[in-house]
């Protein structure tokens, strides 16, 4: 998964849109994207369009509102029904949290008829002040967790920052440590780290700028919230014809020789975890299908 397009969920239009905009999966948004006043009317399209989806869609992912929001029992109900391949749980404050909507989650799995465990968890895990303290408990927290991705506007708010970027379009520190410390709790935790929005989706010079950012620090996905900024999401996470060859080159050597700890390939000194690198890179290639 590279891509993840946000999509509020009472828009159909927007839905049809997105169904066809190439993204890997598709954020059906039921949270911020969504008045209160609509909460009940994106519920049931949500649902809708999670039943009537076809093989070779994106992947339906239904981002639910918080814990503490008093909705998020009425979203599951509502969703549920249609067999979402994940969760998106917002202004998550830890491995509790994620424990916490396991829980809820299997009891819609059980009266849905769903196999136990099926439904997959992806968590926004900064977004709030005390969640930055708790990213160290999210790891061995839940089986179903497959990503974890991190969000800079409500962590502004909640700090009472006047801005997250500076005047270049930089995150500023506090963000950048939110940025961080959600990269290496997602690699703690084994599972897909995936960057933050931007905001700014008239900019694509800037989106790629940041997309390979991402990808050099080890995000492998990238959220979007507008269909323009998913291919370029794309192209900067799947793995080119240079890293792919780099990386069969010391697959193919470690494979060969097995015996052998450091090697010299290429004027680079290779050991371990550059064989770690090139697994990675070729699980992503083939994941995006430019590998067989
Ligand atoms: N998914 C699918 N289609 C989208 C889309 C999205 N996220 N954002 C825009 N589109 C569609 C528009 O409906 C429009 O379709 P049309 O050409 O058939 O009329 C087309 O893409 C061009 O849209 P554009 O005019 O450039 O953008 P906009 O001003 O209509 O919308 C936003 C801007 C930000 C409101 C919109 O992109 C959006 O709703 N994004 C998602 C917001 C969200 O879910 N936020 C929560 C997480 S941060
Ligand atoms: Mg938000």
């Amino acid at each position: 998964m590279r891509s993840l397009l946000f999509i509020p969920g009472d828009d159909p239009k927007k839905i049809a849109k997105g169904l066809g905009s190439g993204a890997d999966a598709l954020i059906l948004d039921l949270e911020d994207s969504v008045a209160t006043s609509r909460k009940a009317e994106a519920r049931a399209l949500v649902r809708e369009t999670l039943l009537a989806r076809q093989p070779g869609q994106p992947r339906l992912v239904v981002r639910v509102n918080a814990l503490r929001s008093g909705d998020i029992a009425a979203d599951l109900d509502g969703v549920m029904p249609g067999a979402p391949e994940a969760i998106m749980l917002p202004k998550c404050e830890g491995g509790a949290d994620i424990q916490h909507l396991g829980a809820l989650v299997a009891v819609r799995e059980a009266e849905n008829n769903l196999p136990d465990g099926g439904t997959r968890i992806i968590a926004i895990a900064t977004e709030t002040p005390i969640a930055l303290f708790r990213l160290g408990t999210i790891p061995g927290a839940s089986q179903r967790l497959e990503g974890l991705t991190w969000g800079a506007e409500d962590l502004a708010g909640a700090i009472g920052a006047e801005r997250n970027r500076d005047e270049n379009g930089f995150y500023t520190e506090p963000f950048r440590l939110a940025r961080s410390l959600a990269l290496f709790a997602a690699a703690a935790a084994d599972v897909a780290p995936i960057d933050t929005v931007s905001v700014d989706f008239r900019n694509m010079e800037a989106l790629r700028a940041e997309c390979l950012a991402a990808r050099q620090d080890g995000f492998t996905a990238k959220m979007a919230i507008h269909p323009a900024q998913v291919p370029v999401i794309n192209e900067v996470f799947t793995p080119d014809a240079a890293a792919i060859a780099w990386a069969q080159k010391i697959d193919r050597y470690f494979i060969e020789h097995p015996d052998v700890g450091v090697v010299g390939i290429d004027g680079q000194m290779i050991d371990r975890p550059h064989r770690v690198q090139a697994a990675r890179i070729l699980a992503r290639a083939r994941a995006a299908g430019v590998l067989g």
